[in-house]
């Protein structure tokens, strides 16, 4: 039997390239060798996004449009809808009952993210414990995420043990996550990670133009004055991008040392750039575009893939409200 993979996003926006090589790409790789299962997870989007529920209403299915165009397949993975699977709710619930105060306080991703958000509403707070349920009610065994989710895993697996302990059972797995190799992919403006929220983001669905602009904004080498002078690579965001996404290796290394003995200018460096981000998300966006189109054909997915997430939630659900629950 295969093992249960369980990852899952919320849907603040359209997605971008920090999103492909921090977890699609891997995600692509992985569904065939897993039961996967990807939870758009709007419920834990209202925790900061509460005052715009038509937003993220829209956000889901541009989400759900870029999964699918980069190459998730509904035939391996089911996209679940997380306000679609009450069980959830109720399993959050219980984990709630299990979870201190000072245990979310102390939690380093939470503590970063109140800090920098200024919001501290309880289902902000909790919503470690919302994430938790997601990945214990599907009962996963692989979870793959960023890097910076490590400390929400490390509840997860402490709330799943002391739940079996309390109840006395083997109910929840202990769960392994997965860290993607490269999880902070650095945005455009060189300093920090991409983010739509600081503006340093290059989306799946941008125009050609909307890429050239992007590009042409970068910083490449403030020393690099003349074009004879010779290039530095350090600091230099368009060779960060070259290094990641030029599929080119040998020419990229021709490239790169002609252009630190001097003799190429940025421009240079920057079309190359160019050239091989249009590339790659070209067929996104064209893929993007005809599913957009289809809004049917969206909504058929996410329905079936949630009834099969709500399948699996509710068996681990069954045993939890043998517990809880008196029957009438
Ligand atoms: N917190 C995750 C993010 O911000 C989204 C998420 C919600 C998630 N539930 C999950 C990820 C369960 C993995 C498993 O991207």
């Amino acid at each position: 039997m295969k093992k249960i993979l369980l990852t899952g996003d919320r849907p603040t926006g359209a997605l971008h390239l920090g999103h492909y090589v921090g977890s699609l790409q891997n995600r692509v790789e992985m569904q065939t060798q897993f039961e996967t299962y990807i939870l758009i997870a709007d419920i834990q989007a209202y925790t900061d996004n509460h005052h715009q529920p038509e937003l993220i209403k829209k956000h889901i299915l541009e989400v759900l449009a870029d999964y699918l165009a980069v190459g998730i397949d509904p035939a391996h993975s089911s996209i679940c809808l997380q306000s679609h699977m009450k069980g959830l709710f109720e399993l959050t619930q219980y984990l709630s009952n299990l979870t201190s105060f000072d245990q979310l306080k102390h939690n380093p991703t939470l503590k970063i993210e109140l800090e920098q958000k200024k919001i501290n509403n309880l289902s902000f707070i909790s919503y470690p414990v919302s994430q938790a349920a997601d990945i214990l009610g599907f009962r996963a065994n692989c979870v793959p995420v960023g890097a910076d989710q490590s400390p929400i895993l490390e509840l997860t697996n402490r709330l799943g043990q002391s739940f079996n302990k309390q109840y006395k059972m083997d109910l929840f797995p202990k769960i392994k996550g997965e860290y993607s190799v490269c999880s902070r992919l650095m945005g455009i403006d060189g300093h920090n990670k991409m983010s739509k929220s600081l503006n340093n983001a290059i989306f799946l669905k941008d125009s050609i133009d909307e890429v050239k602009k992007k590009v042409l904004k970068m910083y490449t080498d403030p020393l690099h004055l003349k074009v004879e002078d010779p290039g530095h690579l350090e600091n230099n965001v368009v060779a960060y991008y070259l290094d990641i996404f030029d599929p080119d290796k040998q020419g990229l290394a021709q490239l790169k040392d002609k252009y630190v003995a001097g003799g190429i200018a940025d421009i240079v460096l920057k079309n190359r750039l160019i050239e091989v981000l249009e590339a790659f998300i070209s067929p996104i966006r064209d893929k993007r575009l005809q599913l957009s189109n289809n809004p049917d054909y969206l909504l058929s997915v996410l329905k079936t893939g949630t009834d099969a997430g709500n399948n699996k939630v509710e068996d681990t659900m069954k045993i939890v409200r043998n517990i809880f629950c008196l029957k009438l």
